[in-house]
Formats: structure tokens, sequence, C-alpha cells
């Protein structure tokens, strides 16, 4: 009985010291294992007297009942310290302001393409994409510009085969939607165009903006309309227009639009060259050939078609002096442009 008591004594004052779940499981093994001091307290039942027995027994279940719920009190106890600890630990300020997630912006070539296409949309254009592998017939043949014909050199072409080439302009895109037969048309064909050139004003890959109206009673009055209220749109309510006589094959006539400088408004400059006006894209009557070409009876039927160099109004819009800047990716660059 004494051993108990001793015990006991020497059980409180270890489970004190107790101040990681480390040292609570060695305590455990101390005393409350199977080779612990109170298990050992139940084999000491041996030596008791016979009539002493029962009384030392029960005696030893309430020693192992008493340190059971010492014990668990205490793991309870250190259980909740070691929440409250990871709490503190894990706590989050939420009033420190947020780090910057950095949201980027859209490509200056595709901010430009969505205006124009804004512009169109409001006047009733759809869209249309054809492939950038083309063949003979519809990058040229079919516009009218014929085998062997000296027009073929305007464009300096990657062929790929004697009969495939990557397109050179979107205008076989014209070719693909009058071939689908139905009428009247009015779409917008974007798409990457590719040329062999290359230098601060040409790239090997560029971007243009086909339009194509066919109907009837079409004439140049509606394309200079049209061009009109694009490059209001897109430069300035002041920008006027100017059609300059030119050559296409797939147009006649053809033209070549001008717009007032927008930066010195026509009195003329360094970027206008003196002139006052900037060339920004090429048009015309779509050549009866051409509707022709496409089963369309230009008795009855008249179109107008315009291309129009996506990278050039770019460059023009903002004041870049090299093309390749807008292939190169140059994040510093590009995030200039917040649309
Ligand atoms: N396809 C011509 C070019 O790439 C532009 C153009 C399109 C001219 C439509 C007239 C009509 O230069």
């Amino acid at each position: 009985m004494t051993n108990m008591d001793t015990i006991r004594a020497s059980y409180e004052a270890d489970l004190a010291l107790v101040e990681d779940s480390k040292m609570l499981g060695d305590f455990w093994t101390k005393y409350l294992s199977k080779s612990g001091e109170i298990q050992k307290l139940m084999g000491g039942i041996k030596s008791v007297p016979k009539e002493e027995k029962k009384a030392y027994g029960q005696a030893v279940n309430e020693v192992k009942t008493w340190a059971q719920g010492l014990y668990d009190a205490k793991k309870e106890e250190m259980d909740k310290k070691a929440m409250m600890a990871r709490y503190d630990d894990e706590t989050i300020d939420v009033t420190l302001p947020a780090a910057s997630t950095g949201a980027g912006n859209l490509h200056p070539l595709t901010c430009i393409k969505n205006e124009i296409i804004d512009v169109f949309a409001g006047m009733g254009f759809e869209i249309f994409e054809g492939p950038e592998i083309e063949d003979d017939d519809h990058n040229f043949t079919r516009l009218n510009v014929l085998k062997d014909h000296p027009s073929r050199d305007m464009q300096d072409t990657f062929w790929l085969t004697e009969d495939l080439l990557l397109r050179t302009h979107t205008s076989p895109g014209q070719i693909r939607v009058m071939d689908k037969g139905e009428l009247p048309i009015k779409v917008l064909v974007p798409g990457k165009v590719f040329r062999s050139d290359s230098d601060a004003t040409h790239s090997p890959m560029f971007s243009q903006m086909e339009g194509l109206v066919v109907d009837k009673h079409i004439t140049l009055c509606d394309l200079q309309g049209m061009l009109d209220q694009f490059v209001k749109a897109l430069f300035s309510d002041e920008a006027k227009t100017r059609l300059r006589p030119s050559y296409f094959p797939f147009t006649e006539p053809s033209v070549e639009v001008d717009v007032t400088c927008f930066k010195c408004g026509g009195k003329g400059c360094s970027l206008c060259k003196g002139t006052g006006w900037i060339e920004v894209l090429g048009g015309g009557i779509v050549n009866n050939r051409v509707l022709e070409n496409c089963n369309i009876d230009s008795n009855e039927y008249s179109g107008l078609a315009f291309g129009i160099g996506i990278e050039r109004i770019a460059m023009l819009k903002y004041g870049i002096n090299h093309m390749g800047k807008l292939f190169e990716n140059d994040i510093e660059f590009l995030k200039q442009f917040k649309a």
C-alpha cells in the first residue's frame, strides 16, 4: 500500500513536468504501458497475503482509474494547446493588401483587329475565315491574276508545291465566300498572310482584313462611304479619306485609300512625308471577271472589296517604327497598350 502512495506521488510529479507530446509518450510508456509502473502494481498481488488480496486488487484498480483520468486530462489539455498554437500560426490577416496578380492586356494587333471588326460589324458585316494554305486558283487565277502575268510579281510568294502556297493576301477569301452561292454578301475576312519580304515595314508574316460586299447597284461611293466611317472610328472624327487610282487585277477600277495625317492634321510632317496624307489600304470595285469566275451575273450584281493591313494600321495609330516589334513579344513593349 505504501508503494502505491509512492507511485501516486511520483506519477503526479512526473505528469506535471510533461510539456510536449514526446514527453507525454515517454510518460505513458513509463507508467501506463504493459511493462509500466501501474501494470507492475497488478503483478505485486502475488506476494500479498490471501486475505488482503481483494483489498489490494481494489486499491490497484482505483490507482489505475485515477492514473488514466489524470493522463486523459493532460492529453486533452495538450491537444488543445497544440491546436491553439496552430490557429495562431495559421492566422491570416485579411486586412493586409493583396499581392498583385499582374493582369495582362490584349496584344495591340488584337486590339486593332477587334476595333476594325466592331466598326464593320456595326455596318452589318459578318466574319469569314479561310485557310492559310491556299492553292493557285484561289490565291491568284480566279482573282484574275493569271499565270505568267506580270502582276504575279506584285507579291513574293512562298510556294509549297507546284500548286499550293501560303496565301499572300486574304483576297482568296472573296472567292471562297462567293463560291457559297449566297447573295447578297457582306463579309470581313481577317487572317495571317505570308510574303517573302522583310524590313522595317514588312514582315514575312503579317495580318490583313479583307472586306467584300456584293449586291445590286454597289458603286465606288459605297466603298468611299464605308471607308470614311472606318477611318473616323479608328483615327479621329476629323479624319478625311481620299481615293487615288491604283491597280489590282481583281478590282476595276482600283484605288489606294489615303487618310489625312493624324499627326499633323494634313499640314505636312515627317510621318506623312510632307504630303498631309497617309496611305492606309487598297480596294476597288470587284472586277467583273472575278464575279463571273464565281458564277455571279455581273450584269445584275456588282461588288466592292478592300484589304486592310492590320500591322500598318497599328504602327500608324501607335507610332511604332518597326514592324518586328509587333512580333517579338517583348513584354515591356506590349505592356504599353492597355485596351
Ligand atoms: N489583296 C490586296 C493586297 O494584298 C489588297 C486588296 C484587297 C486590294 C481587296 C483590292 C481589293 O495588296
